[in-house]
């Protein structure tokens, strides 16, 4: 089940409506890419990463539903060599881009937290 969690709840994140990039910020994932974020401080600290394919931008929480570890095996690096799918570092669950189900690893199943986000004027704003 896609679960969400807003920027919005998040202390020491940018407010509802500010701008977290522009979408030309963000590689293609057809170029391997993704830009990463982290907000708030120690135990608070939340990160999400954003990819991007053509127009279409996608959010997510960095945290593997398996046991919450980063997804990134490299900074920006969240993607398995074929390139359409998001790859655990630490144990290889796969992931859609698209809705971030996990495909294939230990779990299957689950997905990814979204992160709401809109895409207004080219640039990629925090969603509610
Ligand atoms: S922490 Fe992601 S597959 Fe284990």
């Amino acid at each position: 089940m896609l679960t969400s969690l807003s920027l919005v709840t998040v202390e020491g994140a940018p407010a509802l409506g500010e701008v977290l990039c522009q979408v030309d910020d963000i590689a293609d994932v057809s170029d391997g890419g993704a830009k990463s974020f982290r907000f708030g401080i120690g135990p608070h600290e939340v990160r999400i990463f954003l990819l991007r394919r053509q127009d279409k931008v996608y959010a997510y929480l960095n945290a593997c539903p398996h046991v919450l570890s980063a997804l990134d095996w490299m900074p920006d690096r969240f993607l398995d060599p074929t390139r359409t799918l998001i790859q655990c570092a630490s144990h290889g669950a796969q992931f859609r881009i698209d809705d971030g189900f996990c495909v294939d690893g230990p779990c299957t199943g689950k997905s990814l937290t979204a992160i709401p986000i809109d895409v207004v004027d080219g640039e990629v704003r925090v969603g509610g």
